[in-house]
């Protein structure tokens, strides 16, 4: 479904992806871990053209994305993310904000939209605030808000960084629930993420970033009990 071929990225003279190679198969769950400023977000925003590469290939269902005659606004609608921060519009109804992109984007009638902005907002288990506006949800439910959002436009894939990461404890596990679910209902996702917990339960397999390589991958099980490299070692008892 996602294939990364010999990523780089440059950012003037920094070399910040030093030629990453994946591939996660439809339905995978598949995890970056790594310390900050490994490159984690970099590359995840190269798999949808947030960002480009400044070498190698991204490969979406065996079409290379990364070519310049790719229409970027279509990847970025097909491969959705979620961010730390949600992004809502204050101004737009729960359910406004959802059907924004299906609109504007997807070029569906309002009515259609709302309806199926409705369904992604059910799936999320926010059936009945979709008439609030955002600042009346906490930010466990803005977050769920964002991931209806994405998942409203039908996308191929989601790739969420750190979406959790933002906030409070209480609210840590209602979004993790909900991207279980989505795990389990069989949605291709690339995911960075620390939460140990939820990685055991949903992540099939484990990349681990350093210094814009990989230094580790392996099934998540693999990688968290028997960690091969010791750079994956030091980071897992850094943060347990
Ligand atoms: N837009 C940018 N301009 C310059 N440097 C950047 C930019 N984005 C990220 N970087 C640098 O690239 C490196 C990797 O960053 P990032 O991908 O955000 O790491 P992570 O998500 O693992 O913390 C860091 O050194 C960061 O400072
Ligand atoms: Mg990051």
């Amino acid at each position: 479904m996602i294939e990364a071929r010999g990523i780089h990225k440059y950012f003037g003279g920094s070399h910040v992806l030093r030629g990453i190679d994946a591939t996660i198969a439809r339905g995978e769950v598949a995890a970056l871990m790594g310390s900050s400023g490994s490159g984690k977000s970099t590359f995840l925003r190269c798999l949808n053209r947030i960002e480009e590469p400044s070498q190698g290939d991204v490969l979406i269902e065996g079409t290379v994305i990364t070519d310049l005659r790719t229409d970027v606004n279509r990847v970025r609608a097909d491969i959705g993310m979620v961010f730390q921060e949600y992004n809502l519009f204050p101004h737009m109804t729960v359910l406004e904000n959802v059907a924004l992109g299906l609109i504007y984007v997807r070029r569906r009638p309002r009515s259609e939209a709302q309806e199926t902005a409705a369904d992604a907002l059910k799936r999320v288990g926010l059936a009945d605030h979709v008439t609030k506006h955002p600042q009346q949800l906490s930010g466990g439910q803005q977050q769920r808000v964002a991931i209806a959002r994405s998942l409203a436009m039908r996308p191929k894939a989601i790739l969420f960084d750190e979406p959790t990461s933002a906030l409070d404890p209480e609210m840590v596990n209602e979004v993790l629930e909900v991207m279980r679910t989505l795990a389990e209902e069989g949605m291709t996702m690339v995911v960075v993420s620390h939460e140990i917990g939820f990685l055991r339960k949903a992540a099939d397999q484990l990349i681990m970033l350093d210094a814009g390589q990989v230094v580790e991958r392996g099934p998540t099980a693999r990688v968290l009990d028997e960690p091969e490299h010791e750079r994956t070692r030091e980071f897992l008892r850094a943060i347990r």
